[in-house]
């Protein structure tokens, strides 16, 4: 999958500007503040329909502008795709090859996209919602349907919540929430299998990644627990027990405490939890074996590789990383778009452009 030409108007600090790139490495280079996150935020909003950085698509706007509008062509499988983005008025409308799209479900995944960022490192450090986070967004990108799967179960969970924050009589409650705890099951069982067998995939390859990129004999295991447990039949099992006997507390927390919402990826390294004992590094070599592990499948699944997205993580990477990295993309042919500052050493391959105030010059 490749991009070939991608349009900016009104995004962050653009104006009007267009990019071109290689099918190979891309290199965008500029001091702190030009604009080079920005493109990559671009392209992955393009792709994905949202932001990883706010939640708010106005934040995206130029300041004082009221629409901004992104587009690009696209290759896959040899045939040519044009992708649109345009935000006006508070609303997105996003047209593929310039038929509009009703749901954001019908074009994610249309060109998969992997990005990294020393953000990342959050998947290790951070709460359970994040790695939930990494392998949704995974799923989405592989599997038609998931999103919608994943709206229909959150829009459940809020209408429970709503109803749980209501003072109607207890046994009038109960009858409702049984309703609500169906769909649950439901919908709740569908996202655990796909999350489960999806994460036994990525440990597969994931494992491989990290004792190349470590030349270590660390074990990297990741596996994910459902409702509390690493078996997920016996979760399953227990699944509707479960919400019955939480019903009380439920209702007394007026929150809905069961379900796959609540779920976490577990990462251990050698055993060991890598929230708590991994040192930086590790859990940096960590995250960029799940991110290339990430590629692989995506590869497996569409027998092509996606367009992959580095924003400054080779500065953090030490030498021995960095070239398994570069060798890992070059090998593989993968379109990649890597930012760096100018202070940083140049890579000896690929296109290269310069960033500055919100303008691109390619150099070479
Ligand atoms: N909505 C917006 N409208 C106009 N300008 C914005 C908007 N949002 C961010 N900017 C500006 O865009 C500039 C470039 O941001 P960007 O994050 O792309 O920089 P960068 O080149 O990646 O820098 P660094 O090397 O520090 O990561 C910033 O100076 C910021 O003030
Ligand atoms: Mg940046």
């Amino acid at each position: 999958m490749n991009i070939i030409d991608f349009h900016l108007q009104n995004f962050r600090n653009y104006d009007k500007e267009v990019v071109t790139f290689i099918p190979g490495i891309n290199t965008l280079i500029g001091n702190n503040g030009q604009g080079k996150t920005n493109i990559i935020e671009g392209i992955y909003y393009l792709l994905t329909g949202k932001s990883y950085r706010v939640k708010r698509e106005h934040e995206l706007l130029k300041w004082d502008k009221t629409d901004f509008h992104l587009y690009g062509d696209f290759i896959v499988k040899h045939h040519k795709i044009f992708l649109e983005s345009h935000y006006q008025n508070n609303k997105k409308r996003v047209k593929v090859n310039q038929v509009p799209c009703q749901r954001l479900s019908d074009f994610v995944g249309t060109i998969n996209v992997v990005f990294f960022s020393p953000d990342d490192l959050i998947m290790v450090k951070g709460g359970p919602s994040e790695r939930r986070r990494f392998i949704d967004l995974h799923i989405a990108q592989i599997r038609p349907g998931y999103v919608s799967l994943l709206n229909a179960y959150n829009k459940v969970i809020q209408q429970k919540n709503a109803l749980l924050k209501t003072y109607n009589d207890k046994s009038l409650k109960n009858s409702q929430l049984q309703l609500w705890n169906a769909q649950i099951i439901e919908l709740g069982t569908k996202i655990i299998l796909q999350r489960d067998e999806l994460t036994k995939q990525i440990q597969k390859v994931a494992d491989q990644i990290y004792m190349n990129l470590t030349s270590q004999k660390e074990k990297l295991d990741i596996s994910y627990y459902a409702l509390g447990k690493k078996n997920i039949q016996d979760a399953l099992l227990e699944f509707p027990d479960l919400l019955n006997q939480k019903m009380d507390q439920e209702i007394e927390r007026q929150m809905v405490l069961i379900g796959p919402h609540r779920d976490d990826l577990q990462i251990l390294l050698d055993d060991k939890p890598a929230r708590l004992y991994a040192s930086q590094g590790q859990q940096r070599s960590l995250v960029l074996s799940l991110k290339l592990g990430e590629l692989e499948l995506i590869r497996q699944e569409k027998g092509e590789y996606p367009l992959l997205l580095l924003d400054d993580v080779l500065s953090e990477l030490d030498s021995f990383r960095r070239n398994y990295l570069i060798e890992f993309i070059e090998s593989s042919h993968i379109q990649t778009i890597i930012t760096m500052t100018s202070a940083e050493s140049q890579l000896g391959s690929g296109a290269l452009f310069q960033v500055e105030q919100g303008h691109i010059r390619r150099e070479r």
